[in-house]
């Protein structure tokens, strides 16, 4: 495979028949990696029903989308709870079933602890965390309906909870809210043959969300070193070498509904090419290649080491 499609994938490997006849709801199916999550589900066969509280950003991801894929939205706020339930009464009464819920609506911003306001805090868990819980809840009797078949969902989250974030309280408490949810969902409710599972992507390349984390203002400016693009910061702390694409969240997403995922549950899947355990090396590849080996050989002549060779 050349780097061309390694970098910028597209194809997928599952079959356009894996999620066929299936029903999906899609929170923040408007815009960013929602938007791709969606069009991977359309295009493997489920018809989804996007959600968000802009109108005109539904109206145009379904305008969008629609030639190739069966898709309608409903405008809501996932912090009440009744819009979320007619989100799924809207879903059952166009498609008559609920298959796949994927929980991709979230806020965030950047906020020294010490500045963010009580509501600051509370809003983005209200829109995380208690909004996951909200669509997971008015969701949960449709479900129910399909166990012959089994259902999914899954809830995107993120790695600033493991270890810490700087600037992140707010979201970081949120995610790890959510890891939490889901599962406890999936303990309680593999019963009903729903599998609860989700996703922790990295840093995901021309998303509101990496612009917000990185900085980056009106102007396109962030807040990298001089004569360092975001670009080449994100290289630099991802083992992979490259940014993230909504695409590959995408796919993860399309495994864990498909069969191929029917014994996993509970599980928050990292998909972020390695970043979240990313720390600089101690030394550098060239002083392991240039000292390396002399330093074990200085050891066995003094004898430290345990492989001492010592003709004293
Ligand atoms: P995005 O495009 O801003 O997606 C967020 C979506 O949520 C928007 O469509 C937004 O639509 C919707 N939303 C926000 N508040 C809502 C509310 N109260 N009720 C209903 N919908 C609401 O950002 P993104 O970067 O693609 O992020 C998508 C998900 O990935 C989020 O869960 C985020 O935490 C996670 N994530 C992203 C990255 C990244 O690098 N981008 C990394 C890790 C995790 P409206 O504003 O119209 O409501
Ligand atoms: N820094 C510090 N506090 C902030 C802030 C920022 N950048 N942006 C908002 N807040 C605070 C507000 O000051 C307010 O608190 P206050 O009443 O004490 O002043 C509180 O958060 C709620 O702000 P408000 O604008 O009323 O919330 P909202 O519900 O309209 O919007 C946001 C929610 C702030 C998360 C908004 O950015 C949003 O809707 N985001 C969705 C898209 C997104 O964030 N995408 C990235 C996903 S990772």
């Amino acid at each position: 495979m050349g780097d061309q499609a390694r970098t910028e994938p597209s194809q997928s490997p599952f079959h356009a028949s894996t999620l066929d006849s299936k029903v999906a709801i899609v929170t923040g199916g408007g815009s960013g990696i929602g938007l791709e999550i969606t069009r991977q589900l359309g295009l493997h066969g489920a018809a989804v029903v996007i959600s968000g509280r802009r109108d005109h950003v539904l109206q145009a991801a379904c305008d969008g989308l629609r030639p190739h894929m069966t898709i309608s939205y409903v405008t809501g706020d996932v912090r009440k709870y009744e819009d979320c339930q007619r989100m799924v009464g809207e879903a059952l009464k166009r498609h008559g079933r609920l298959d796949i819920v994927v929980n991709c609506a979230a806020g965030n911003f950047l906020a020294m602890a010490e500045q963010l306001s009580s509501n600051g805090f509370k809003t983005v868990l209200e829109i995380d965390t208690l909004g996951t819980f909200n669509v997971c809840r008015a969701s949960v009797e449709a479900l129910k309906e399909r166990k012959a078949t089994g259902t999914s969902i899954v809830n995107i989250s993120a790695t600033l909870h493991y270890g810490a974030t700087w600037y992140q309280a707010h979201a970081s408490a949120a995610k790890a809210a959510i890891d939490s949810l889901t599962r406890t969902l999936a303990l309680e409710w593999g019963l009903h043959g729903i599998r609860v599972n989700g996703i922790a992507p990295g840093p995901i390349q021309g998303t509101a969300g990496l612009k917000k984390l990185a900085g980056v203002d009106a102007t396109g400016s962030g807040g990298s070193p001089p004569g360092k693009t975001l670009e080449d910061q994100i290289k630099e702390k991802i083992p992979i070498g490259r940014a993230g694409t909504a695409w590959d969240i995408a796919m993860a997403v399309v495994y864990l509904c498909s069969n191929a995922g029917g014994f996993v549950t509970g599980h928050t899947m990292v998909v972020d090419g390695g970043e979240w355990m990313w720390r600089p090396p101690v030394v550098s590849r060239e002083m392991v290649e240039r000292v390396s080996r002399g330093i074990e050989g200085a050891s066995r002549q003094v004898g430290i080491g345990g492989r001492a060779t010592s003709k004293l």
